[in-house]
């Protein structure tokens, strides 16, 4: 959402850019004469949907209008989840989807920081051109990482600060148009390591950030630990069942 609380997108501009971003050339094309990089890799990174095997699960947010869906093929067998708090957003996401006869994918209107999907129960979530636009793109980091399950892989890109030139450092300002909390690329390094990813991937392209990370596999320590092993000791000695 904006600044003001309002549907942001329900704007001339979230027509226009809802329309651009579904035509890579055109789309590219603007992101270098506008802000001086290149959305390639945007449009590259999508081909993480087709790695996700049948059954798995695949997250998108904020999903917009939908130009992620072109990675998904109609017969797919994942259960693909598009969530975004724009309701002109979602409506135009809506559309796109039966356009291309993707019958299944949910769509879900929310904050990017209380996804209704439970935790650890994604394979993919897909995080393009969110978290600048986010209060808190901490959290949204985090909340991603929730319902990721452990290993699990988030592909994503953002707009960062911290631009050489003049015309990007006027246009990208936290709280002007649809940006929110907007940070630098070590900014949003250490809210990738604070929700606990390991970043397997980040280029830079003007203003661009694009990322790749997979949620941390945390094993719980049960051998050789000699608080936890002295744990199971008096367990086995409990007189109790603790079956
Ligand atoms: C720049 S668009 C990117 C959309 C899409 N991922 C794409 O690649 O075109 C940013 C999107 O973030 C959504 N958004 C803004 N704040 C949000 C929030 N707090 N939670 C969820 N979505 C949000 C907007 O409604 C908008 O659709």
């Amino acid at each position: 959402m904006g600044a003001t609380g309002k549907d942001f997108y329900a704007s001339p501009f979230g027509v226009a850019f809802s329309a651009y971003m579904e035509r890579p050339r055109l789309s590219r094309l603007i992101s270098r004469v506008v802000f001086g990089g290149d959305t390639k890799r945007y449009y590259e990174s999508m081909s993480a949907v087709a790695e996700v095997a049948g059954g798995g699960t695949i997250v998108d947010c904020p999903c917009g209008a939908g130009p992620a869906f072109r990675a998904l093929s109609a017969d797919t067998e994942v259960r693909y989840v598009a969530v975004d708090l724009s309701p002109s957003m979602i409506a135009r996401a809506q559309k796109r989807a039966w356009k291309r006869g993707l019958t299944t994918v949910e769509l879900v209107e929310a904050d990017a920081t209380e996804i209704p999907a439970g935790s650890d129960s994604a394979d993919l979530f897909l995080s393009f051109w969110g978290l600048h636009c986010f209060d808190d793109p901490a959290a949204a980091l985090a909340e991603a990482a929730r319902v990721l399950k452990p290993g699990g892989r988030l592909v994503g890109s953002c707009f960062v600060r911290g631009n050489d030139s003049f015309r990007q450092r006027r246009l990208i300002r936290s709280g002007s148009g649809d940006f929110g909390r907007v940070g630098t690329q070590s900014e949003v390094e250490a809210w990738l390591a604070a929700a606990d990813f390991e970043v397997s991937g980040i280029e830079r392209s003007g203003p661009f950030l694009f990322f790749q990370a997979s949620k941390k596999d945390r094993m719980i320590p049960l051998a050789g630990d000699p608080e936890l092993a002295g744990l199971a000791e008096y367990a086995a000695a409990c007189p109790h069942d603790l079956a």
